[in-house]
């Protein structure tokens, strides 16, 4: 059931569970596109005269944590929205539940970080009905935390009558239509930091593409448990075997992995700190791999050429800080550029690599952009998604 669905919100408290675990850098949003998408669905219920309550998470706290507060977050969304937004700093107990009840119809409020609260991420009973009391119908419009089955994200589809906000319900069409059956050759893209969540994802994504490009710091990983020095690279030197194991699932499934043949190192994380590209023979102890280099670049521009749809998940570097957004940057305008001339299918999904996209100025040029990372992901891999299938049923 979606927003088409629920008529009558007329004064009626809507809990809605949205994705404001946005990018921040020094208590400022670095990129908007989470909170733009959520802007449809409180408009909707505004606009029907419901009083719109936001629960989200920020980060992953454990216990009260003032530095990922949901505060500034609140007052970026209504910077975008264009009206007041309250904040209340729970999000259960007295001062919730007085905010709450002094929303007038049409009125917004995001109360404090669910994860605060253990019972979020437990999908605890009692914390579910905390919640619950605060609302009288729940739409989840968050998709890119659909994989996460916690108390904000499902418990609540179990409790209250439950509808799915336009931001989930077009993410869902417009990758089912995407990735359905989708034109092979399929190549993937996976990048970023977070090695060791992604590496048991990738075990599955070969099963699946058919040609995969592995870049940023899971690269290292790889790389490391090839044999090759990585220096001072993040890299998670424990997970050798595991990214033995990927390598070896790929070529039984005949995925073919790409990994980079030249980095762009430093000795210093920092903007333009002085750099150099190098073999991946030839990383000194000393340097850390902060980008693919230009070899691999033009490597992954050839793998482009032949495929007929590409899904991208993660950056290649850190793209955040100059020079070492450029293969980033250059493979994803390559992107775009044959998506534009209809030559390849594209979509692409993840926090950073919609900021990745957007700072290179192509993301409107790809086929879709999911404003999902972990979720978009088990969705690629065919995973149920808890928060979906909650809504279904
Ligand atoms: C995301 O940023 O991908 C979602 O908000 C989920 O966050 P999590 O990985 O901390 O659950």
């Amino acid at each position: 059931r979606t927003l088409d669905d629920a008529v009558d919100l007329a004064d009626k408290r809507v809990l809605v569970r949205v994705d404001l675990n946005v990018p921040m850098e020094s208590g400022r949003v670095t990129d908007a596109t989470r909170l733009k998408a959520i802007l449809p669905t409180i408009r909707d219920i505004t606009g029907k005269g419901g009083k719109v309550v936001l629960l989200a998470h920020f980060g992953r706290p454990k216990g009260r944590d003032d530095s990922q507060s949901l505060a500034p977050v609140a007052k970026a969304l209504e910077g975008e929205l264009g009206r007041k937004v309250a904040f209340a700093s729970d999000c259960i107990g007295d001062e919730a539940k007085s905010a709450v009840s002094r929303l007038a119809s049409g009125e917004v409020i995001v109360l404090e970080n669910t994860r605060f609260h253990a019972g979020e991420e437990k999908n605890a009973p009692d914390f579910i009905e905390a919640l619950a009391n605060l609302g009288d119908i729940y739409v989840n419009d968050a998709f890119s935390t659909a994989h996460r089955a916690h108390a904000s994200t499902e418990g609540l589809a179990r409790k209250l009558p439950a509808y799915a906000g336009r931001s989930m319900e077009s993410e869902i069409e417009a990758l089912t239509k995407a990735l359905e059956a989708p034109q092979r050759p399929v190549l993937a893209v996976v990048g970023g930091s977070k090695v060791s969540t992604k590496l048991e994802l990738l075990g599955n994504l070969v099963q699946k593409v058919d040609i995969l490009v592995i870049g940023g710091g899971m690269a290292n990983t790889f790389l490391a448990a090839l044999g090759k020095k990585v220096g001072k690279s993040l890299c998670e030197h424990d997970l050798g075997d595991t990214a033995r194991d990927i390598l070896e699932k790929a070529k039984a499934a005949g995925c073919e992995i790409v990994l980079p043949v030249d980095a762009v190192v430093a000795t210093e994380f920092k903007a333009n700190a002085a750099h150099r590209v190098a073999s991946v023979d030839d990383v000194k102890d000393d340097e850390m791999m902060l980008d693919a280099g230009p070899e691999t670049v033009g490597i992954v521009k050839q793998k482009l050429d032949a495929a007929k749809t590409v899904v991208w998940n993660g950056p290649f570097g850190a793209f955040e800080l100059t020079p070492f957004d450029a293969a980033t940057v250059a493979v994803a305008r390559y992107v775009g550029d044959l998506t534009h001339k209809g030559k390849l299918l594209s979509v692409a999904g993840g926090g950073d690599t919609v900021a990745a996209l957007n700072h290179a100025g192509t993301a409107e040029r790809f086929s879709y952009v999911s404003t999902a990372g972990g979720a978009f992901l088990e969705w690629l891999e065919g995973k149920a998604l808890p928060g979906v299938e909650a809504l279904r049923r």
